[in-house]
């Protein structure tokens, strides 16, 4: 281990010097772990990384001045959508998908390294309950929807087959989701096709360009955003990992997407039929200001450009249908191949520009005084992971809807969007479309029939609760066979094991806060 005073000759170069100005005060475990954090921080690197915080900081707000006129929509032949194709292209497209699932070309991967600031727990979003009747986390949902695909697909070609999960964590995220997956049993999947890694974190930096202390003994460090992923996959030889496994398709996705469908068939298939190497699933934009990044092309180059650089008037432009021009959502549901995953980890990683993110950092004052700011008094550097678009050589975009496959999770309740409230509302409001569409009726406690097709929800509460096990339905097919002609009273939860009959004690005993009681016996026929 490097001394203290190697440390502070390295320090002293890079400018930063100051992050030893508690030295005298420590105990040997402190200093230790403070020698530890910074012996890895090359001087160079912190130095640059200190001036470019710090610059770009610097940098006026705002829509770019000349972006108008490099700004283009993607060409309509890159972009394939499934509510715009007939039901026949959908079907060759999940064909292919399933094909490549049961080859076992196709792997996850989970970007769960954040730090959920906005929604304020002291735990990964991940182990997150949006409060569903069923109780499950988001990894339990996820972990679920694989061990589906990996069913569908494995009976569709009459073999096994598996969808490795890799799960990007950061020193935040790793230590408790280690744990809860061991705790869960790794929700029944092999954990051997359980793969987390870490990526690696950088220094928080004031507008003047310093590294903060968030105590005497320990730097101020945050994950270097989702775009950390590239240096994290050679970092721990996760490339190699894949092309052991024989994977050649990879399917990134956000851990805050309740609705995500995780090495989806449809996507995979489009993207594999079309020989892209890079690919982004986008949702239609609900209004102009929506502040979502938009897929689009700049300078003939495929790029997500951030809501907060388009201009309103160039957001309110109308395409020739009437629809917005730039109405590609992004939702941060990629395809890459191992290929391309290759190509930018060895060559492209460094020409990633990190982007600036004004946050509120806790930190020690001169005399050491513990100080949580108010205002926003720090610069988080982060790599975006949609930055690579722009060495594709075959990008293409994949339209679906949103109702079906996007509802995040980002801010606390009561906020009025992305909260744990829509969240759950989304999911449920879905699986109650899908009951509907499958055949099931419902009565409310008064014993009238609810709404039917064609105008079940989209939004808010639906009529009656009504949640389906992602292993017995992944997006909403074999469903007929619980609910044809079925009448239920709210709320249905309609588990693997559904197919049971419920013990008396069973029935009616589970309830779920301010609902009705719930089990398989909801059915106004009950078979128990
Ligand atoms: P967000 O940008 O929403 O950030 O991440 P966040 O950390 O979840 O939430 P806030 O902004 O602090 O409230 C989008 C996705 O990228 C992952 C997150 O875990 C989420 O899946 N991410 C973000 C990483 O994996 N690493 C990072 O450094 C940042």
């Amino acid at each position: 281990m490097a001394s203290e005073r190697e440390v502070r000759v390295r320090l002293r170069r890079a400018g930063q010097e100051h992050l030893l100005r508690f030295w005298a005060e420590l105990a040997p475990g402190p200093r230790a772990a403070l020698l530890a954090e910074l012996a890895p921080l090359e001087p160079e690197a912190l130095r640059e990384h200190c001036r470019r915080a710090a610059a770009a900081c610097a940098l006026p707000p705002g829509p770019s001045p000349d972006l108008a006129a490099r700004l283009r929509p993607l060409p309509p032949e890159r972009v394939g959508s499934v509510g715009r194709s007939d039901p026949e292209t959908r079907r060759c497209w999940e064909e292919e998908g399933f094909r490549q699932i049961a080859l076992n070309k196709v792997a996850v991967l989970l970007l769960a390294g954040g730090q959920g600031t906005r929604l304020g727990v002291a735990y990964p979003k991940g182990m997150y309950r949006v409060g569903l009747p069923s109780g499950k986390t988001l990894y339990q949902l996820q972990a679920e929807r694989i061990r589906r695909v990996e069913q569908l697909a494995g009976e569709r070609r009459g073999t096994r087959c598996t969808v490795p999960w890799y799960i990007m964590t950061s020193e935040f995220t790793l230590g408790p989701t280690a744990e809860f997956f061991k705790e869960h049993d790794f929700f029944h999947l092999d954990p051997a096709n359980v793969v987390m890694f870490e990526q690696r974190m950088l220094p928080a930096v004031t507008f003047d360009g310093k590294a903060i202390l968030e105590r005497k003994d320990k730097v101020a460090m945050a994950p270097d955003g989702n775009g950390g992923l590239y240096c994290a996959l050679a970092d721990h030889q996760i490339l190699e990992d894949m092309e052991r496994r024989g994977v050649e398709f990879v399917h990134v996705y956000c851990v805050d997407n309740i609705l995500v469908r995780l090495a989806d068939p449809a996507f995979i298939g489009f993207c594999v039929l079309r020989g892209a190497d890079c690919g982004a699933k986008v949702v239609e934009k609900a209004y102009p200001e929506e502040p979502v990044g938009v897929v689009c092309q700049v300078d003939g180059v495929p790029q997500v450009v951030e809501y907060s650089e388009i201009s309103p008037e160039t957001a309110r432009l109308r395409a020739s249908d009437g629809g917005l021009l730039y109405n590609a959502g992004n939702i941060c549901n990629h395809f890459f191949t191992r290929g391309f995953l290759q190509m930018v980890t060895r060559k492209c990683e460094p020409l990633l520009k990190p982007h600036v993110a004004v946050k509120k950092v806790p930190y020690v004052d001169e005399e050491g005084n513990l100080v949580k700011p108010l205002k926003p008094n720090g610069i988080k550097m982060e790599k975006f992971v949609f930055d690579v678009f722009q060495f594709a050589k075959n990008f293409v975009a994949f339209e679906v809807l949103r109702e079906e496959e996007f509802s995040p999770l980002k801010n606390a309740d009561p906020a009025s969007r992305d909260s744990p409230c829509t969240a759950r509302q989304a999911l449920l409001a879905q699986h109650y479309r899908w009951a509907l569409q499958a055949g099931a009726r419902f009565l409310d406690t008064h014993g009238a029939w609810l709404p039917q097709p064609p105008s079940p929800p989209l939004h808010g509460d639906p009529p009656a609760i009504c949640e389906i096990s992602p292993l017995v339905s992944y997006s909403g097919e074999g469903l007929e066979v619980y609910l044809q002609g079925q009448q239920f009273q709210s709320p249905l939860i309609l588990d693997e094991d559904q197919a049971k009959p419920c013990t008396e004690d069973e029935a009616g005993e589970t309830s779920w806060p301010g609902l009705f009681p719930w089990c398989c016996c909801s059915r106004v026929q009950c078979l128990c």
